[in-house]
């Protein structure tokens, strides 16, 4: 099979053990692998505006997206981590990441400052989906570490939307 499939059971050698139900826990490893790519394809596509912004609101949005691209940095090792803890595995290439995102590329050579609002406004709230999708297959699972971490990364997520779509109104 090959390792770029949605599908992944761990081999042997990374099966930590663990008091979880082995198919529940591979259901949460599996979602959680997902959204380990949407969060890194998301900071990638957020640090491209900020390194591709041009116009009059530069200093804020440049500012903006570096703040939101420094937050979705910090939760790829997370996630990464949980699904190993749960004694799954996650993404192990930029191919793989390519693989399982839903986050759409972006390679447009310009977009303009109000353009990246909105497609990274509709990310977030794809994203925002997705982890309320994990989120209930860790609730099944009796993963409460994973339901609490993600239940601040909602948070976070509801931030960046709330942000985004106010300094589209500018
Ligand atoms: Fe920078």
């Amino acid at each position: 099979m090959s390792t770029l499939t949605k599908e992944f059971p761990a081999p042997a050698e990374l099966a930590t053990p663990s008091n979880f139900d082995k198919n529940e826990a591979h259901q949460v490893t599996t979602a959680l692998a997902g959204l380990t790519a949407d969060v890194f394809a998301l900071y990638v596509k957020t640090k491209n505006f900020h390194w591709h912004l041009s116009g009059p609101r530069f200093r804020d949005l440049h500012l903006l997206f570096d703040e939101q691209a420094d937050q979705l940095f910090a939760m790829i090792d997370v996630l990464a981590e949980r699904a190993r803890k749960v004694g799954g595995t996650t993404i192990r290439s930029i191919g793989h990441i390519g693989a399982l995102t839903r986050i759409e590329d972006d390679n447009d050579a310009f977009v303009a400052a109000e353009d990246m609002l909105a497609r990274l406004e509709a990310d977030n709230l794809t994203l925002e989906r997705h982890l309320r999708e994990v989120h209930e297959a860790a609730e099944k699972a009796g993963d409460k570490a994973t339901t609490s971490i993600l239940e601040v990364y909602l948070d976070e997520t509801q931030r960046r939307i709330w942000f985004l779509y106010e300094a589209r109104q500018q």
